[in-house]
């Protein structure tokens, strides 16, 4: 009974962690519209339509795809109601390519503020998330079941991946006080740009082997 209610209940806890950052990341470009000098701040560049265009909707589609892949993946819904998965998987794949699309158009533009290396980063962030997104699909239309979960699997932990940057953040802060923190060019802010997402990337797929392994093992 435990093993089957857990996932869901994870699934569930998740989105409930990642809801005030999704609504922060939903609501800036609201408040930016309206023209509140924190939400414009260092994102914001006059005169550049394209790039401003890019960051803020990127924004809003990272917010829906933050909140919701998680519950994408509730075995539930893909067993009691496969229709609704597969309209909501497409919608959520096109929101992931389309927010990786604009984070790539908006560093192409203007860079980052922690310069080359976080744009180097962050660039490979949202080419992952793409290929990701174009996978999980891909192998859900070629009925490859497997390769379909790992992939939405991966897909997940990207969507949660700027939600966890943040979190790293708080807690580093909260447990040191920001040692090796400067202004996105500290020792600690050059390895949060890759630790949000190639940890938990490479801990999911030592996962896959040790699924693997199982499944091969005779009974
Ligand atoms: C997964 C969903 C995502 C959400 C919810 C999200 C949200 C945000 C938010 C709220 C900001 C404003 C920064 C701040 O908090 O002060 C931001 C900045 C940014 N995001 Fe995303 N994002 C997501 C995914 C991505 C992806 C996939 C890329 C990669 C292409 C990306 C690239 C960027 C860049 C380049 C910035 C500006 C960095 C800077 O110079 O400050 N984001 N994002």
């Amino acid at each position: 009974m435990i093993r089957r209610v857990l996932p869901s209940a994870l699934l569930v806890l998740l989105v409930l962690m990642v809801l005030p950052f999704a609504w922060h990341a939903l609501t800036r470009p609201v408040l930016a519209l309206q023209g509140v000098p924190e939400a414009l701040d260092r994102l914001f560049h006059p005169g550049a339509p394209l790039s401003n265009l890019a960051i803020y909707a990127h924004m809003i589609t990272g917010a829906v795809i933050t909140a919701t892949v998680p519950l994408q993946l509730l075995p539930v819904i893909r067993r009691r109601a496969p229709r609704l998965h597969r309209l909501s998987g497409y919608t959520l794949a096109t929101t992931a390519v389309f927010t990786g699309l604009a984070g790539l158009l908006y560093i192409a533009l203007q860079g980052t503020v922690g310069g080359p290396w976080m744009s180097g980063w962050f660039a490979l962030y949202g080419a992952l998330m793409i290929l990701a997104a174009s996978n999980t699909v891909y192998h859900a239309i070629d009925k490859d079941v497997t390769r379909h979960r790992r992939w939405a699997l991966r897909l997940m932990v990207l969507a949660v991946g700027s939600y966890l940057y943040r979190l790293h953040y708080g807690l580093w802060f909260a447990t040191t006080g920001g040692i090796g923190v400067d202004d996105f060019h500290g020792p600690f802010d050059r390895a949060m740009v890759w630790a949000f997402y190639l940890p938990y990337l490479a801990l999911l797929e030592l996962w896959f082997l040790g699924e693997r392994r199982l499944s091969r093992k005779p009974t």
